[in-house]
């Protein structure tokens, strides 16, 4: 093992499920649930933009902390402004918010968002002092073509346009291949492995990778996540499909928590 330097991330991406009070009932539940010391993973849920501000004040004032924090699952650029339906990075980050996930390849495809305005996120991210999940990842017909590797390999490249090498330890990348988002076909972990490292040594021509965290995401489940989890060069799971159900998610941080314990101090 590899990650020797790097704590496990296991993030959950709810899309667009879950209605406030759901959100906030979860939230309840996860904590009752996760009962393990989980202490060595990072555990973000992220609920929709509008369940944010009730998640969070269940984890800070009901719950008096948790084990797991919260993330959002976009914002825009700017600081603010007249972007109707957006989230600002300020709006955010005054809740307490830690984590973005940038660049989803359900963004890219239905809100038209590009390797440019996904930059300019990860740019936004780093001056509220968000950490950015950044998701690469390419469609059947690219992998079909032979592409997926040109194709990881530009994504990261221009997420990391005008930023500055020293904070690559902060970022989170996660390489989620569309053909296996919400699919239930999972990527080989041999493979999801090999392109996780791909993603580090692109990383590694701006600078030292070596801490950067890199999530494999795709239809994660509790009887494949920890296998996927084993291989050196995956650092955790963005879920989607089962991060919905409190005991699947705790389930698979539990593999990462089981993980983290196995690996020299
Ligand atoms: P899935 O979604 O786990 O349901 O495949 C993953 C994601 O979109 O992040």
């Amino acid at each position: 093992m590899t990650t020797t330097s790097r704590r496990f991330v296991i993030a959950g991406n709810w899309k667009m499920y879950k209605t406030v009070d759901e959100a906030h009932d979860f939230t309840r539940r996860l904590y009752d649930q996760m009962k393990d010391d989980v202490s060595s993973v990072d555990v973000v849920i992220c609920p929709p933009t509008l369940a944010l501000d009730r998640v969070t004040h269940t984890i800070e004032k009901e719950l008096g902390g948790a084990p797991f924090s919260t993330g959002a699952q976009t914002m825009e650029s700017g600081d603010e402004g007249a972007f109707t339906g957006e989230t600002a990075p300020p709006m955010l980050t005054s809740l307490g918010i830690q984590f973005v996930i940038l660049g989803h390849s359900e963004r890219r495809q239905y809100y038209n968002e590009t390797n440019e305005t996904v930059n300019k996120k990860v740019q936004a991210a780093l001056k509220h002092g968000l950490t950015p999940i950044i998701c690469v990842g390419e469609t059947l017909a690219q992998r079909e073509a032979g592409e997926t590797d040109t194709l990881i390999q530009a994504q990261v490249k221009a997420a990391m346009t005008q930023i500055d090498a020293v904070i690559l330890p902060q970022l989170i990348f996660a390489y989620e291949p569309v053909w296996a988002i919400g699919t239930g076909k999972t990527c080989e972990a041999t493979e999801a492995n090999r392109v996780c490292g791909l993603i580090r040594t692109s990383l590694s021509k701006i600078g030292d990778a070596s801490k950067t965290r890199i999530l494999y995401g795709g239809s994660v489940k509790p009887d494949n996540s920890l296998e996927l989890l084993s291989t050196p060069d995956i650092d955790g799971a963005l879920i989607g499909g089962a991060s919905l159900d409190v005991s699947s998610f705790t389930q698979i941080v539990y593999h990462a928590a089981q993980l983290s314990q196995k690996v020299p101090a």
